[in-house]
């Protein structure tokens, strides 16, 4: 504990957050949800926000503590148990409840164990009780056996007896303190080295314990998957600015640098099924050897984007969040490698990432900015920091930035000043 004398009144434990913020909380959501229809996001997204800034004004701090170090690391761990286990396979392959019983029977666990922990999933709203021990899926539970969404979880508790990168979501307290809480600087010798008792760095020790690299690859894809991108309607003009003036004899479309199984390159080409287009997926071995149903105008290469670019005078190269993987001294030399192989005047640089507003930062972007910290010792970037650091240091001119609600997956477009 710190060294400031402590003058706070411990009776706050016991008073709600922010009760005078509640009536107008209130006087939100019935407006929000008087306009809510299923083909308006926006309306939804902000009546989510609401209706977490009333839960945060209604809870006491106790009650928080309570949900955040008991009860949301119990869901997350029991979540991935039944991941682990077919739990969440089993009670969506037919329809109405299962009891426990049935459960453990199908899944090879136990009944009084595993009725336990199901318990508590149906306290937080996840599985619906239909009766004593009998269990009914939920839309979240039924989603929990697609790859893309569960694999998240696989990684951050798994696999086998690692603690997954969620043990160092746990270690970051001790590492900042015994580092002297400063900025992370060396992605090999950092809070996931501290955690791990590792010299690897985040993509090493992943791919060093399998499954967690494909199970980190395909959290990229549940993570991106129905966001708004920016290859979709209203977003960046990729008709005015990349298909106009492409030369499809000459070298690609785009270049996905670090596009990991191709999920993105997929998603671009989808929009444009008409065209004509080479397009280039680049990344290590254990990922390209990974890669399934790729569209047929996709190349996946292995290449490692800390040597010179093979695939010159492209339309554009592209990078989804690879940048803030990296400290701004490597992110420099992955874009030297690029603007060598740019043509100016033609190629374009795409970059998809956040783009940290001053003030009202979504907490997407927050959380992913303090994961970067402890798991990479990178960053999410502010404008400011963009601009630094594709401007005056790597010589690029930002020609737009695009998109992205509170900056979040924002779409940066540079070129090479001729
Ligand atoms: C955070 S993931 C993003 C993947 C993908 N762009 C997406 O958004 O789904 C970063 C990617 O960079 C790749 N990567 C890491 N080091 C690399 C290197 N030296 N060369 C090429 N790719 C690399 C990783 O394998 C991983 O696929």
């Amino acid at each position: 504990m710190g060294s400031i004398e402590n003058t706070v009144d411990p009776s706050v434990i016991l008073q709600p957050n922010d009760l005078p913020a509640v009536p107008s909380i209130l006087s939100s959501i019935q407006t929000l949800g008087d306009n809510l229809d299923s083909n308006d996001d926006a309306t939804r997204q902000s009546l989510l926000a609401a209706a977490r800034a009333l839960v945060v004004a209604l809870e006491k701090p106790r009650e928080t503590m309570i949900r955040q170090c008991w009860a949301e690391n119990a869901l997350a761990s029991v979540i991935s148990l039944g991941v682990e286990s077919g739990i969440w396979e089993f009670l969506a392959s037919s329809s109405g409840p299962k009891t426990v019983a049935e459960i453990a029977a199908a899944t090879n666990t136990e009944a009084a164990f595993i009725g336990r922990l199901l318990k508590h999933v149906a306290a937080m709203g996840y599985l619906i009780e239909t009766a004593s021990d009998t269990y009914e899926p939920t839309n979240f539970t039924n989603a929990l056996t697609i790859p893309i969404l569960n694999a998240g979880y696989r990684v951050f508790t798994g696999p086998g007896n690692t603690g997954g990168l969620g043990k160092c979501v746990l270690t970051l307290p001790s590492y900042a303190k015994a580092t002297g809480y400063k900025t992370p600087k060396s992605m090999l010798d950092g809070n996931l080295q501290f955690a791990h008792n590792t010299k690897l760095n985040m993509f090493e020790w992943l791919m060093a314990h399998p499954p967690a690299g494909e199970c980190f690859n395909l959290h990229m894809g549940g993570y991106a998957h129905g966001r708004p991108r920016w290859f979709g309607p209203g977003f960046y003009p990729v008709q005015e600015r990349l298909l106009e003036g492409y030369d499809s004899t000459s070298s690609a479309l785009l270049v996905d640098i670090g596009g990991g199984l191709g999920h993105d390159a997929n998603g671009f080409l989808a929009t444009i099924p008409e065209v004509s287009a080479h397009v280039v997926v680049q990344d290590l071995e254990p990922v390209i050897s990974q890669i399934k149903d790729l569209d047929s105008r996709i190349e996946p290469a292995v290449y490692d984007f800390h040597t010179e670019q093979p695939v010159k005078e492209a339309r554009a190269y592209y990078m989804h969040s690879v940048l803030h993987d990296w400290p701004d001294e490597v992110c420099l030399s992955i874009l030297a490698n690029i603007k060598k192989a740019m043509k100016p005047g033609y190629s374009r640089l795409l970059i998809n990432e956040n783009v940290i507003p001053d003030t009202k930062a979504h907490w997407e972007s927050t959380g992913l900015d303090v994961l970067m910290s402890l798991l990479l010792s990178s960053k999410e970037r502010t404008r400011v920091e963009w601009s630094k650091l594709l401007e005056e240091q790597a010589g690029f001119k930002i020609t737009g930035i695009y998109g992205g609600y509170s900056g979040v997956e924002s779409l940066i477009e540079c070129i090479v000043p001729e």
